[in-house]
């Protein structure tokens, strides 16, 4: 008799299990669990809903599902912590990865349609995919706010994520992100074309998806943004295009555009060291002939010209070298140092 009932409730504990697992699948993919610096752990793009104690996995994920904003969760298996955000596709934390889960949730549908996409998919069955931030925007999808989203910038490319600012109208598409795991730059065509780092630290979009934005016909200005750690300033270009990879990304650059109040001044531009025109290099493919990549120790549209660039934002934050460290030098040519940069779609 005793037998029987712990065979039953095995079997029952088995199949709940199963059910529940099964069902914890069904809403929500797995995703990473990433460690990025402890600077990095949030900001505005990742907003932080809620954090408490659950017994498991599943509770978190309950948590999750009964909260009307939440489209991921991170539960810590030894602490219990279970806690949720907004969106984006991984999870950060600055502690130990081992013990960590981390799900995002897939489509949140009734009988009828979907009534909540993850971010950046649309439609009654979010059968859709915006093909960056200002086709969101341009859609009316989201909250004035900014948030983590996924895009799919052409048919033939494959689902990125990014993070959108919608209150300023821009799309990062790169972002040397100070408190963040430091990332080298200094990387093959290969890599600079098919982008690397993590969206929310420090990030390259790549070449190849950023052609294909740029090929749907939206314009964008292509704005240089850096920080100090209590001010910052920027700059903005007009007519921004790139070629195709066959034509080694040659960028089209118009118009230094300054803000009266805020303006780094204008270094791609300069009529005896204007970058319209000139292809991306990298070190080992460089159209530089003057080794800028090593030099600058990063990829980027250099001058065939001994003085290679008189900016560098994809070198290093602090080298022994001037070249290599980031700069940006003005028409006067005044150099400004800083502490974080980004390069932005403005639309
Ligand atoms: C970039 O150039 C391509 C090819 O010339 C063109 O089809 C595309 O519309 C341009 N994109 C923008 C944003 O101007
Ligand atoms: C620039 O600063 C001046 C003086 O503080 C202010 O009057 C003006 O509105 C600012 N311009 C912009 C575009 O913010
Ligand atoms: C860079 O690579 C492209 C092919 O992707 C090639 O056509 C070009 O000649 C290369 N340029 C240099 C300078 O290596
Ligand atoms: C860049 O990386 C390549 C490959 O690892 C290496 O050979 C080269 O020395 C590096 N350059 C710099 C400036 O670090
Ligand atoms: C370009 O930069 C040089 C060197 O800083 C400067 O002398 C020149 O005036 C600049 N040209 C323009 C058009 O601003
Ligand atoms: C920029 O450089 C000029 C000439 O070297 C100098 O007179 C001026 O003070 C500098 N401006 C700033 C803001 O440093």
């Amino acid at each position: 008799m005793a037998d029987h009932s712990i065979l039953l409730l095995l079997i029952f504990e088995f199949l709940f299990c199963f059910v529940i697992s099964e069902n914890l699948e069904s809403k929500y993919i797995k995703t990473k669990v990433l460690t990025e610096g402890m600077f990095c752990l949030t900001d505005d793009f990742l907003r932080i809903l809620d954090e408490e104690t659950a017994y498991s996995i599943i509770d978190c994920a309950r948590f999750c599902s009964s909260n009307a904003d939440c489209r991921k969760f991170m539960f810590d298996k030894e602490t219990k912590l279970c806690s949720l955000t907004e969106s984006g596709e991984n999870c950060i934390t600055d502690e130990n990865v081992d013990n960590k889960v981390c799900f995002r949730q897939k489509s949140v549908c009734n009988e009828v349609n979907c009534i909540r996409c993850p971010f950046g998919y649309y439609g009654d069955q979010c059968q859709h995919i915006i093909q960056d931030c200002s086709h969101g925007s341009q859609l009316s999808l989201f909250p004035v706010r900014r948030l983590m989203s996924f895009i799919r910038p052409s048919q033939n490319d494959r689902i990125l994520e990014v993070k959108c600012d919608f209150e300023h109208s821009v799309m990062m598409i790169q972002y040397r992100r100070f408190g963040c795991q430091e990332l080298d730059f200094n990387r093959t065509m290969d890599e600079y074309a098919g982008g690397f780092g993590y969206p929310h630290g420090n990030y390259w979009l790549g070449l190849d998806h950023l052609y294909n934005i740029l090929q749907n016909s939206r314009q964008f200005k292509f704005v240089v943004f850096v920080t100090f750690p209590s001010s910052s300033l920027f700059g903005w270009y007009m007519d921004f295009n790139i070629s195709s990879r066959l034509d080694n990304y040659r960028i089209s650059i118009n118009s230094y555009w300054p803000d009266p109040n805020y303006s780094i001044g204008d270094s791609l531009t300069n009529a005896t060291f204007n970058i319209d025109g000139r292809p991306f290099s990298t070190y080992d493919n460089d159209s530089s002939n003057h080794n800028c990549p090593d030099r600058f120790k990063g990829g980027w549209w250099f001058l065939d010209d001994p003085v290679c660039s008189r900016a560098n934002v994809n070198g290093r934050r602090f080298d022994n070298n001037f070249e290599a460290t980031w700069h940006w030098l003005d028409n006067l040519g005044n150099r400004t140092f800083f502490y974080d940069v980004q390069l932005r779609l403005k639309w």
